[in-house]
């Protein structure tokens, strides 16, 4: 695949820092090497002895000398090393045995970023993008800027029809028009819809992306948070050309104030965002890093596991009262599917063309907020006969009084019409 292809003009005029490729020299230096170059502050005049901390799972972590002076100190773009040496790990358990001289993983501050660079990485304004709709207003919002033509595929109770992507991407061949160059997908329980797209539309959606020479972004922040008793097959699992950028969070497994995420990619599109990240902020928090690193070394796989399966039932309890509370409140008013994973429950109203005054005013008057479907399509004035509900933590009786109120308003919406 020619990834040159796939990079803006900018991306290409785009260049390392030459301070920053000799810190990462200064990292590799053998003991006994002469720092003389870095920009590094010393590390003896921070104010900080220690820190520790204490895991819900009952174990003491602390964090001193080497260590601590790593956590204090300026990192490598990509990360702090032995981080990005565990995300390997874990990607090759979750998603199969990946080559790492080909792939390589870049240490985000969040999904969030990974995902904006990508786009920055790519696209030209005006440039055509598959997006499935409804999708995540924040990525949405990252690609205004480009104001790109969006080439939105509508989706069923499993995800994008991908007879409607194959439709649209042979016609836009045959007449010769721009074609995309990348695919926006959130395939498990995703935001807002709580669909886990099977693993069968997955591989369809993988080769047509390989037949029209499109990158995957496959955005997959829930993976962990599937309801389900296998993990579905990542699109970076079945990835033989290199197209997939794949973004992974820590924010709903471990905190969202660490901002942590990593995208894996081919290491021509991951050494390009790393540059994004050297001239915006450096590298992710070091404090963060090394905080994850001990979580993950401190537990091990099977913590990790343990870990993953309790929030998952926490999750999926929660998501069983939401559908109760829905079924006893709701009955005629609404339709939805439910959710197979994630933290979110997509409900269509009926009989309400546009939920946007139930939403903002009417719920908001009841002191109960909602989320406006509107607000998930890449044009905000089109009116959605949707709301997006989430379980993740209201206790199970706000769950079923904020149900019991939004049946209640949109009772007096419906009067109104
Ligand atoms: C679909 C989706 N992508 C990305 C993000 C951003 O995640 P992060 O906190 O890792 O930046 C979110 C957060 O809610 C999300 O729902």
């Amino acid at each position: 695949m020619d990834s040159d292809y796939f990079f803006n003009k900018a991306t290409k005029q785009r260049k390392p820092s030459v301070l920053r490729e000799i810190a990462n020299k200064i990292f590799k230096m053998s003991k006994g090497s002469i720092n003389l170059a870095g920009g590094f502050p010393d590390v003896q005049t921070f104010p900080f002895q220690e820190f520790s901390f204490k895991l819900r799972t009952g174990e003491h972590v602390r964090l001193a000398d080497k260590e601590l002076a790593v956590a204090l100190q300026y990192l490598p773009t990509l990360g702090y090393g032995n981080l990005l040496t565990k995300l390997k790990e874990i990607q090759n358990r979750f998603h199969g045995p990946q080559d790492w001289n080909a792939k390589t993983i870049l240490i985000t501050c969040g999904a969030q970023q990974g995902l904006a660079y990508a786009f920055e990485m790519i696209l030209e304004r005006g440039d055509p993008v598959i997006i499935a709709e409804p999708a995540f207003e924040l990525v949405l919002n990252s690609l205004k800027p480009f104001e790109p033509e969006y080439i939105s595929i509508a989706q069923d109770s499993m995800g994008v029809i991908i007879e409607d992507i194959e439709n649209i991407l042979s016609t836009r061949r045959k007449h010769g028009w721009s074609m995309p160059k990348v695919i926006y997908i959130n395939p498990t329980g995703s935001n807002p819809t709580g669909i886990v797209m099977p693993n069968d539309r997955r591989r369809e959606l993988y080769r047509l992306a390989c037949e029209y020479n499109i990158i995957i972004l496959e955005d997959d922040p829930y993976f962990f948070l599937n309801f389900q008793k296998e993990n579905p097959i990542s699109f970076l699992s079945m990835d033989t050309e290199s197209r997939v950028i794949r973004v992974d969070s820590f924010s709903k497994i471990m905190s969202p104030g660490m901002r942590l995420g990593y995208v894996t990619g081919s290491t021509e599109f991951v050494l390009k965002m790393e540059m994004f990240v050297q001239n915006s902020i450096l590298h992710v928090s070091s404090l963060s890093q090394m905080v994850a690193y001990k979580l993950l070394t401190t537990w091990n796989d099977q913590g990790f596991d343990a870990h993953v399966a309790r929030i998952k039932e926490f999750y999926r309890q929660k998501r069983d009262c939401m559908m109760r509370a829905v079924a006893k409140h709701l009955g005629e008013l609404a339709e939805c599917c439910e959710p197979a994973g994630g933290m979110f429950l997509w409900l269509k109203i009926d009989g309400l063309q546009d939920t946007k005054r139930l939403v903002t005013e009417n719920c908001l008057e009841k002191h109960v907020i909602f989320a406006p479907g509107f607000s998930f399509g890449s044009d905000h004035q089109k009116p959605s006969q949707y709301v997006r509900v989430s379980y993740s933590v209201a206790s199970p009786e706000d769950i079923d009084r904020g149900i019991s109120l939004l049946a209640v308003a949109i009772r007096e919406e419906l009067l109104m019409r």
